[in-house]
């Protein structure tokens, strides 16, 4: 059995990582601020799956989430981590309040790079193959108006994805960003009636991207299909971005 852990498992894009992962066969921990009925549905479906109580961006409580996790998974070895939790807040830089800027960084990348060097630490102890997949964003590479920091946070993750295939690939370990367009979750709920129409009718696709357009890619990224690709920044996007 192969141990991947997911952050931000509770909802979205997360959640539908979750349920294909461990509809895959994999064993599953993954983390959120907070439990909810989606989580607890699974806990009761599956052995293969744990969830805990954690706060991303928090270096001590992201290093403990890992070593809870592994020894949860017991011989399931750490095989992924799944850089999925983030936030986007919006609002034009100027008037952009500096703690929003801060706590959205610490969250989408800080807390990336954090869990980044947990399953590291731990592929090199186990002298193993891994993978690190990272939930980037079109806005990372194309900007958005009124997204600055959460672009920059995305921008920042495909860096990373970059600079840690590089770092890692002798050892088998490869690292990936997949970047989609945009998705129909709780976390664009927000935009407005003409933007969401004025997205649809820019996408080639003529929709929305769904959870489920997400899934099988990292499905693949994880599988020993994928083991010669590295530092790759996937986008899927209905063509958006063409
Ligand atoms: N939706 C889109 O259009 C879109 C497009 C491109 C990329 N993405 C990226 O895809 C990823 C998932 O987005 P989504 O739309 O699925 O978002 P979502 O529906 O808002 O879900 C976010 C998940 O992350 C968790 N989370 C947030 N902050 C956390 C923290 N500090 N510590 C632990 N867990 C945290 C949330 O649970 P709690 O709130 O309980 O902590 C939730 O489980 C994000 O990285 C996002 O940037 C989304």
């Amino acid at each position: 059995m192969k141990h991947v852990i997911v952050t931000g498992g509770s909802k979205g894009l997360g959640l539908a990582i979750v349920k294909y992962l461990l509809s895959e066969n994999y064993t599953v921990s993954t983390c959120s601020r907070e439990r909810n009925s989606a989580i607890d549905e699974l806990l009761s479906q599956y052995s293969t799956f744990q969830w805990f109580q954690v706060e991303i961006g928090n270096a001590e409580q992201t290093a403990e989430f890992v070593r809870k996790a592994c020894t949860w998974a017991n011989e399931a070895k750490l095989w992924g981590v799944i850089n999925n939790a983030g936030i986007a807040k919006e609002g034009i830089l100027a008037t952009f309040p500096n703690i929003e800027t801060d706590s959205l960084l610490q969250i989408n990348l800080h807390g990336a790079i954090y869990l980044a060097r947990e399953a590291l630490r731990i592929f090199l102890s186990q002298n193993s193959a891994g993978r690190i997949i990272n939930i980037s964003s079109i806005i990372g590479s194309r900007g958005y108006t009124g997204l600055a920091a959460y672009s920059a946070s995305k921008a920042g993750l495909d860096g990373l994805t970059r600079a840690l295939a590089r770092e890692n690939g002798r050892r088998n370990i490869t690292v990936n960003s997949i970047a989609p367009g945009y998705l129909d979750t709780e976390m664009s709920s927000t935009l407005s009636d003409k933007k969401r129409e004025q997205i649809i009718r820019r996408t080639p696709m003529h929709r929305l991207g769904h959870v489920d357009d997400i899934t099988p890619l990292v499905g693949f990224l994880l599988s020993d299909g994928a083991s010669f690709i590295t530092g790759q920044t996937i986008t899927i996007d209905g063509g958006i971005t063409n």
